[in-house]
C-alpha cells in the first residue's frame, strides 16, 4: 500500500537548493512512498485572534493537505543557525487549534541543506525540538546534512553527484522503513 508523505521545504526562494534537493528526494523515493510538496509561503503569520470560523484560507488549505498525509519529510536550509521563520510558522499553524494538531503522531524525517560546509546542522537539530513537543516520531539515523550543496547540483537543480544520489536514495528507503515501524 502506498504512503503519502508531506514534503515541506523551509525555503521560499524560487531557486532554492533545499527545494531542488526535496524534488530529487521525491524522484528517488521508492514506488509506494509518494511525496507531495506542500507550500508554506502563503501562510499568514500565526495569530490566535485569527482562529475563527473565518480563519485564513491558506491555513485551512495547508492543514487539509498535511492532514491527508501519513508522514512528513522536512527539507530545510539554516537561517542564523536555526530554522527559517517560515518553517516555524508552518509548524505553529499546523499545531492549532489546540487538540487538532495535524502533526500528531506523524513519523518525520529531516534533511538539512546548505551551501556551507556543515550542512545546516544547527537547523537540523533545532527542528528536532518542536517535533518532540508535536509528538512526531523523528528518524534518528541516518542523519542527513547536505553541505556544499551548490557543488552538487547543475544549473537546472539536478544532482550531479552519484554519491549524494545514492545517499539520498538510501535515506528515503530508511524513512519508508521508519514510517512502517512507527505509524499508528
Ligand atoms: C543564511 N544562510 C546560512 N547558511 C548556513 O549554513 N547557516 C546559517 O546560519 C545561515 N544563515 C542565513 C540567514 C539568512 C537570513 C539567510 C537568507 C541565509 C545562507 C543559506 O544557507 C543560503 O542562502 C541558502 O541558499 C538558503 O537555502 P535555499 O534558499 O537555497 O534553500
Amino acid at each position: 500500500m502506498s504512503v503519502r508523505v508531506a514534503l515541506i521545504v523551509g525555503s521560499l526562494r524560487e531557486g532554492s537548493y533545499s527545494r531542488a534537493i526535496g524534488l530529487e528526494l521525491k524522484a528517488l523515493a521508492a514506488p509506494g512512498l509518494d511525496l507531495d510538496l506542500i507550500e508554506i509561503g502563503d501562510l499568514p503569520l500565526y495569530n490566535p485572534d485569527l482562529e475563527t470560523d473565518d480563519a485564513p484560507q491558506a491555513w485551512t488549505r495547508f492543514r487539509a493537505e498535511v492532514a491527508a498525509t501519513q508522514a512528513v519529510l522536512f527539507v530545510t536550509p539554516e537561517y542564523n543557525r536555526s530554522i527559517p521563520g517560515a518553517l516555524k510558522n508552518a509548524l505553529d499553524v499546523g499545531s492549532r487549534p489546540y487538540g487538532h494538531s495535524i502533526w500528531q503522531a506523524k513519523p518525520a524525517a529531516i534533511v538539512s541543506v546548505s551551501p556551507g560546509a556543515i550542512g545546516a546542522f544547527g537547523a537540523n537539530h533545532h527542528l528536532r525540538q518542536p517535533l518532540v513537543f508535536l509528538n512526531m516520531p523523528t528518524m534518528q539515523q541516518p542523519e542527513a546534512y547536505v553541505g556544499n550543496v551548490a557543488t552538487l547540483l547543475d544549473d537546472s537543480g539536478k544532482l550531479t553527484s552519484d554519491g549524494t544520489r545514492d545517499f539520498l536514495k538510501s535515506f528515503t528507503d530508511a524513512f519508508a522503513a521508519w514510517i512502517e515501524k512507527t505509524k499508528g
